[in-house]
């Protein structure tokens, strides 16, 4: 949902016209000068300051520019191609989000007419999980295997035999899964041995584009967690795994703590994109973990759903909080020295996509005639099924899933049809039906004591009041929205700003900027309807599992 770009996306300057304006001393310098001392007050221009975001997402490269007030003053997105040459499969070209990249950089500057010299730092992120491989020259061997591509199945199952199951959870604190990039590298190494042969480097799809960006190798602690190569404890490269594997650490680049400035601006970027020489460039995030700065998740009890395509339920952890049977995935935070972990619903706006696609051609219709969008229109009929849809309940699994159940064989379902049912109560099921999987990984972290204070809602499926309203009632909690829509290339953008020196810190910069502007209180009676449900939804994985594996042996 949030990730269907327009080709170019000219935002609107919603920055008034800036005087500039000091901020309270940030510290004050005693200076000597020919014997005399003088108290000199330091002050940061903090509104002339301009933080730029890059978010090198799945359908497209956004460009974030905000001030350090957290205004947005401009964005820029320019989509690229997936290519999918078998099915399940998934790969992009790293070119591609480079040309994209340089073209939604130049639309912002260009539409926000912001002075180069008011710009303070860039903060990188984008689709995890990717794999990118470059020749000793630095050229991209292959096109890049990407985040969603499920062709590693095998190599998964190798790697956790190779180092053992357990010691692979306590380094990594994750099962190797198919979108993860450790099992793509032995997947080059067993498939395309020409390709292995001349790799030199090893990147994930942001830090290809900061190699591009600045000329240097890095890569940063929440993303790198996304490899399986990384000892998320000890938050550096797991050389015990990459020698079972047989990987050679030189292959990785040096990993930092997100805020950290890893490069510079080039003279030849700076031509082509306006940006200034030097400009510093920051390691950044992953996009769940930047997210998770944009949205404010940088304390214990905050936790977010971020409904795209996909929905990720994330949590801060102060410490690193794992499920012993690793189901939900506990990666390092932005947040220098802390943690989160996190669920992933794979189809959560993606369900409500594919209803709209295959049951929705009249409210298509009605919302072209209108020019109400149509998610308004299906999630308004939701609404008159009464909560828990009259047993009517819809497994979100339609491409296979993660958490709980890491199993690209589960299949979506409606579940207690009856002639009572209509089009209505299937709408409300499929909105009901991805809030329980969410659910599945709030009672995880349940399960790890992680507290949950408050639930923050965000991405395109956290517009509609409806779908917020179920979660909240599903979930059993408050549930808030906050004054950011990019989260993670706003959380970029803020992790830039720390590593400027315009914030003293992650939580700091989060303070200054994210927002609460909405929030919805769950209905009891809604609760109860749901709480008698959840269980029923909770037993029909494991009962049709055997029923998923028997139609993928059929096929
Ligand atoms: C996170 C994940 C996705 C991708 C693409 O584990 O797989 O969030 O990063 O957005």
């Amino acid at each position: 949902m949030t990730t269907d770009y327009p080709a170019v996306i000219p935002s609107p300057i919603i920055v008034p016209p800036l005087r500039p304006k000091l901020a309270k001393p940030s510290r004050v310098a005693i200076i000597k000068v020919s014997g005399f001392s003088i108290r000199a007050s330091i002050y940061r221009r903090i509104s002339m300051a301009f933080l730029i975001g890059i978010d090198i997402g799945t359908t497209g490269a956004k460009t974030l520019l905000i001030d350090a007030e957290g205004r947005v003053a401009g964005s820029a997105a320019v989509e690229y191609p997936m290519y999918t040459p078998r099915p399940l499969w998934a790969e992009q070209e790293p070119e591609d989000w480079w040309q994209a990249t340089i073209g939604s950089i130049r639309q912002v500057l260009r539409s926000t007419g912001v002075e180069k010299s008011d710009l303070a730092g860039i903060g990188l992120t984008g689709q995890m999980h990717g794999m990118v491989l470059l020749d000793a020259q630095g050229h991209v061997l292959r096109p890049c295997i990407m985040w969603n591509d499920q062709r590693t199945a095998n190599e998964c199952r190798w790697i956790m035999e190779r180092v053992g199951r357990e010691r692979f959870l306590e380094l990594t604190m994750n099962p190797a899964l198919p979108g993860f990039t450790a099992p793509k590298i032995i997947w080059t190494r067993d498939h395309e041995p020409e390709v292995y042969a001349q790799v030199a480097k090893v990147l994930l799809p942001k830090d290809y584009v900061r190699y591009r960006m600045t000329g240097e190798y890095a890569t940063e602690v929440s993303d790198a967690s996304g490899t399986v190569l990384l000892d998320v404890g000890e938050r550096r490269w797991s050389e015990e795994v990459l020698a079972e594997l047989n990987i050679p650490l030189e292959w990785m680049p040096p990993c930092v703590e997100s805020p950290e400035i890893t490069g510079r601006v080039t003279a030849e970027v700076a031509e082509a994109t306006g940006l200034p020489v030097g400009l510093p460039v920051v390691g950044g995030g992953g996009d769940q973990a930047a997210s998770g700065v944009g949205t404010g998740i940088v304390e214990p009890g905050l936790v977010s759903v971020t409904m795209g395509t996909s929905g990720v339920v994330f949590a801060y952890t102060d410490a690193p909080s794992r499920d012993p049977e690793g189901r939900l995935h506990t990666f390092c935070h932005a947040v220098p020295g802390k943690w989160h972990v996190m669920g992933v619903t794979l189809a959560a706006g993606g369900s409500l996509r594919w209803l709209r696609d295959t049951l929705g051609a009249a409210e298509m219709d009605v919302a072209a005639l209108t020019g109400v969008d149509p998610y308004e229109i299906m999630t308004a009929e939701a609404a008159l099924a009464p909560a828990g849809s009259e047993g009517l309940i819809y497994l979100p699994y339609l491409s296979g899933e993660r958490t709980p159940y890491p199993d690209p064989n589960a299949r979506g379902a409606f579940f207690g049809l009856t002639v009572r049912h209509n089009k209505r109560h299937m709408m409300r099921a499929v909105l009901e039906g991805v809030a329980y999987s969410l659910r599945d990984s709030i009672e995880l972290f349940r399960d790890l004591n992680v507290p949950i204070s408050q639930v923050r809602a965000t991405g395109g499926g956290a517009r509609s009041r409806v779908w917020r309203q179920i979660l909240a009632d599903v979930f059993g909690t408050e549930l808030v929205t906050v004054n950011v829509t990019d989260s993670s290339a706003y959380g970029a953008a803020l992790l830039a700003g720390v590593g400027a020196r315009v914030y003293a810190n992650v939580p700091e910069a989060c303070a200054q900027t994210v927002k609460i502007v909405d929030t919805v209180q769950p209905v009891p009676e809604n609760r109860r309807a749901y709480d008698a449900y959840y269980p029923v939804y909770r037993s029909l994985y494991p009962a049709l599992k055997p029923a998923f594996d028997a139609v993928a042996e059929v096929e």
